[in-house]
């Protein structure tokens, strides 16, 4: 899979695939990452990339024409290259999106800055739009990691053990129950002690049950989601 990001700071993007699970991944080629930078599009005399909003309104927005250079290169060479937008103002990203975009072949996520980007732009090449949260940050780029990392944990060969997958929160709208490591004792606070006794059956019914009361309890919107599956939930 490769992911493309369109930035004008590819240093704020860059250095998260120099570590850890990313890095591993980018090594044995599961994913490539590639940067092009509106900038480098420009036609004006000071490469500038934004401009005033037209209707009036505070700051500035990135103009189209450096955007649609940047973009029209890379569709020149991968037509199907899939163009996500993050922006505030659309539908969440969730888990079943980093699910179904793992399966494409090739990702490209435009980042605004300043105020965002001229809406044209968004009209003509967004095959999706999402905002990864009711909050507004300062650019793109953050929500686009974001996403790649949620995508590319569910491409095959990215993580160790693919078997973590099944398990995590968000799998059935349920958030995941509690886990523990070595010591048995920490702080004089113990781990669960029937996940001490070895019985995985009763671990797993335990665990079902802890899935049920944090998702009630943290996230009573996915609660009220929950497929009864011949269980009832409320009692
Ligand atoms: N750009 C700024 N804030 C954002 C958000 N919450 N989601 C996606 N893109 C954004």
């Amino acid at each position: 899979m490769k992911f493309t990001f369109v930035t004008l700071f590819p240093n704020l993007i860059e250095p998260y695939f120099k570590d850890s699970i990313l890095k591993i991944a980018t090594q044995k080629g599961v994913i490539e990452i590639d940067f092009v930078n509106p900038r480098d599009f420009t036609k004006n005399r000071h490469n500038r990339v934004d401009d005033t909003l037209i209707g009036g309104g505070a700051g500035m927005l990135m103009m189209p024409q450096p955007l649609d250079d940047a973009i029209k290169y890379i569709k020149k060479q991968d037509p199907k290259a899939y163009i996500i937008f993050p922006t505030p103002s659309a539908k969440l990203f969730k888990q079943k999106d980093a699910k179904r975009l793992s399966k494409k072949e090739h990702i490209v996520f435009v980042s605004g800055r300043y105020e965002g980007i001229d809406e044209r732009v968004i009209e003509i090449y967004a095959n999706e739009v999402f905002s990864i949260g009711d909050y507004i940050l300062t650019g793109g780029e953050l929500p686009s990691l974001v996403m790649c990392d949620a995508i590319s944990r569910n491409i095959p060969k990215v993580l160790g053990n693919s078997s973590s997958l099944e398990v995590e929160s968000y799998e059935d709208h349920l958030l995941e129950a509690p886990s523990f490591t070595k010591p048995n004792i920490f702080e004089k606070n113990s781990v669960i002690k029937e996940f001490l006794k070895g019985n995985h059956a009763k671990i797993a019914t335990l665990k079902y049950d802890l899935s049920l009361l944090k998702t009630k309890y943290h996230r009573t919107d996915l609660y009220r989601k929950l497929k009864t599956k011949g269980k009832d939930y409320e009692k």
